[in-house]
């Protein structure tokens, strides 16, 4: 999979790319993550990426050309599945959209700054626009990462163990039970003897029925989603 990430901060994206599993993924070539300067595809001698927002108010409009510029330039040596916008007002990421996005081959994700991008780039070059929750970030660099560490993780091969993403909270509307290590018991604290009686069927039972009542306590919206919500 190759993902370009479009901003105007490359340097706030070195360190999530570049550590642990996403690090791993790109060295395994499962995936290809680039990272490009939007100021590099600017036309204009200051290499400027905003301007004023026609009409006047306060904040700075991402401006097309060079947004334009620089997915015409990447997409002549191989189209977008999906080309991702950044932005707070997008439909909210969930698990089920990383799965999705995850067995794509080629996406863009354009990160947001200043006041947002022009809105025909919205309308004409964006099939998607995706939001990490309900609250505004200082640009989408951040939330990049994290969709795209949801991402990530869910190719195959790039969790040494690849049923634990199977496991992970959300992939069947459920949250994750608890887990417990050594020692079983600190400072009086001790881990729950299921857990040790070495009883496989009887741990995966206690598990489940852990994520049910974490789910049903905890998320109520989710639990109902589940299916598991039999009265
Ligand atoms: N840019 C600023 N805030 C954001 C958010 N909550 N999600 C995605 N992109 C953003």
């Amino acid at each position: 999979m190759k993902i370009h990430v479009i901003t105007v901060l490359p340097e706030l994206l070195e360190s999530p790319f570049g550590h642990s599993i996403l690090k791993r993924a790109q060295q395994k070539g499962l995936v290809d993550v680039q990272v490009h300067n939007l100021r590099d595809y600017s036309n204009d001698k200051h290499k400027s990426v905003d301007d004023y927002a026609f009409g006047g108010g306060a904040g700075m409009v991402m401006m097309m050309e060079p947004i334009v510029n620089c997915l015409e330039r990447l997409q002549e040596k191989e189209p977008f599945e999906e080309v991702i916008y950044m932005t707070p007002d997008g439909e909210t990421f969930n698990q089920s959209m990383a799965n999705s996005l995850s067995l794509k081959g080629n996406i863009a994700v354009l990160c947001g700054h200043y006041k947002g991008v022009d809105e025909r780039i919205r309308q004409h070059f964006v099939t998607r626009e995706i939001s990490i929750g309900d609250y505004v970030l200082s640009g989408g660099e951040l939330a990049a990462a994290v969709v795209c560490d949801a991402i990530i993780r869910l190719i195959p091969g790039v969790l040494n163990d690849e049923t634990s993403a199977l496991t992970d909270s959300f992939q069947d509307n459920l949250l994750a039970p608890p887990v417990y290590t050594r020692p079983a018991e600190f400072r009086g604290m001790k881990v729950p003897d299921i857990l040790l009686s070495g009883n496989t069927p009887a741990v995966e039972k206690w598990r489940f029925e852990q994520a049910l009542m974490r789910t049903r306590t905890r998320r109520p919206d989710l639990f109902a989603r589940s299916g598991f919500d039999t009265e």
